[in-house]
């Protein structure tokens, strides 16, 4: 019987600032977010130094309030869950800091996790919450977020997770595109979800973008899989054409003078509503804008299906913050079914930046007793193995 391991998770990467209880890596007790959109809205993307400045706003009452609401107190907490990296190292340092400060002064014990195996326990969390502890392997896992698109095999080693990263964007992330598109388009700050809801009211067809394939040896594919083809294509994507591709569009098709008027209506409007935006995009900005995500949901579906054939997957995750796109999950669904392949995707919720999955990543190393170092800091390039 595995020990039950109440678990205080602080999650501060990058616009986030999260504090969640999770017991034994299955039961959500709590899982706060202070989202610090205001801050960065008027920048059009997060900026470093106003993430770290927020982060010590809302660290001590976003811990409190997971607590109060798990209706724990952090003497009944087993260990302390920090995110150690990725991620921007002031913004990174604030909640280290304070994990550090609270284990000092409640004498327990702190584990640091990688925000990106953060993610993938996200849905393992869900998956478990539903009862299902079953996890077939090899596993491949997309995640997608707004500093990353990578693809990773993973499998059980000792008490806790191995990960192979077989692909990886060789420029900007999908969630980044997403952002560097809305931003061009003067459709506010996070793109994703903005572009995700106009969408629907485009024609996606309206524009095409071609994929970019990328040739030459797949990074770290494991010797156990089967032999390729030099030349076959790699796992690897490239998101940064595609934003060149709309801003050619704009140029070419003189969208800029709409443009200019969005962005000067929209610096009048707090939280601008789908009818804020609709009236404010034209039909062919709006089927620019649903061709260019059909065009990187496409591949992000295709590439990540590719390898999923290739490294003859049992289980297929995709997460992190693109995850919540309502085309990438019923394409998603629809093309793996397809092809035979399970695939599971946190809850929309459950994608974006939250500590509800560093707390849970922590659980297999709580139970190894595999606590941090004292003097253990921010890592911004924390690589997953
Ligand atoms: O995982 P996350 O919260 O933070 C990072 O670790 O980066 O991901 C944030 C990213 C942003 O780029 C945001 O635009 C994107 O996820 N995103 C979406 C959607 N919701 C958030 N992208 C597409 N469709 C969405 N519905
Ligand atoms: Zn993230």
């Amino acid at each position: 019987m595995p020990k039950a391991g109440l678990i205080l998770g602080i999650e501060s990467s990058c616009d986030e600032t999260a504090a969640a209880v999770v017991r034994s890596g299955e039961e959500l007790l709590s899982n706060a977010v202070a989202s610090q959109f205001t801050a960065h809205q008027q920048y059009g993307g997060v900026v470093p130094e106003l993430a770290a400045r927020e982060h010590l706003r809302a660290i001590v009452p976003i811990v409190r309030q997971a607590l109060a609401e798990a209706k724990v107190t952090l003497d009944d907490i087993d260990a302390i869950a920090v995110t150690q990296g990725p991620g921007l190292a002031g913004a990174l340092l604030v909640g280290i800091t304070y994990a550090k400060a609270l284990a000092f002064a409640a004498g327990k014990p702190i584990i640091a996790v990688n925000h990106l195996e953060g993610h993938i326990h996200a849905v393992l969390l869900e998956e478990r919450q539903r009862g299902n502890h079953q996890v077939n392997f090899p596993l491949l896992a997309l995640v997608v977020s707004g500093g990353h698109t990578h693809l990773y095999l993973a499998a059980i080693q000792g008490d806790g997770w191995s990960y192979e990263n077989i692909g990886r964007t060789r420029d900007d992330a999908a969630g980044e595109a997403f952002d560097k598109v809305a931003k061009l388009l003067a459709l506010g700050y996070p793109g994703g979800p903005v572009i995700d809801m106009l969408a629907k009211h485009g024609n996606a067809q309206a524009v095409k973008f071609a994929p970019v394939q990328l040739k030459g040896k797949p990074r770290n594919i494991s010797k156990k899989q089967p032999a390729r083809s030099p030349d076959a294509y790699t796992f690897d994507f490239s998101y940064s054409g595609m934003k060149t591709s709309v801003l050619r569009y704009v140029e070419t098709h003189g969208l800029q003078a709409g443009i200019d008027a969005r962005r000067a209506a929209l610096a009048n409007i707090s939280k601008p509503t789908l009818e804020d935006y609709l009236r404010l995009c034209n039909q062919q900005t709006l089927d620019l804008v649903a061709s260019f995500q059909r065009g990187l949901v496409d591949d992000l579906i295709a590439k990540t299906l590719h390898a999923a054939q290739e490294c003859e997957v049992a289980t297929l995750f995709v997460t992190g913050g693109v995850a919540a796109n309502s085309e990438l999950r019923t394409s998603f669904e629809k093309r793996a079914a397809m092809e035979g392949v399970a695939v599971s995707f946190p809850s929309r919720k459950m994608s974006t930046d939250n500590a509800a999955m560093i707390a849970a990543a922590a659980y297999p190393k709580f139970l190894a007793e595999a606590f941090a170092e004292e003097e253990f800091s921010a890592e911004a390039g924390l690589v997953l193995r």
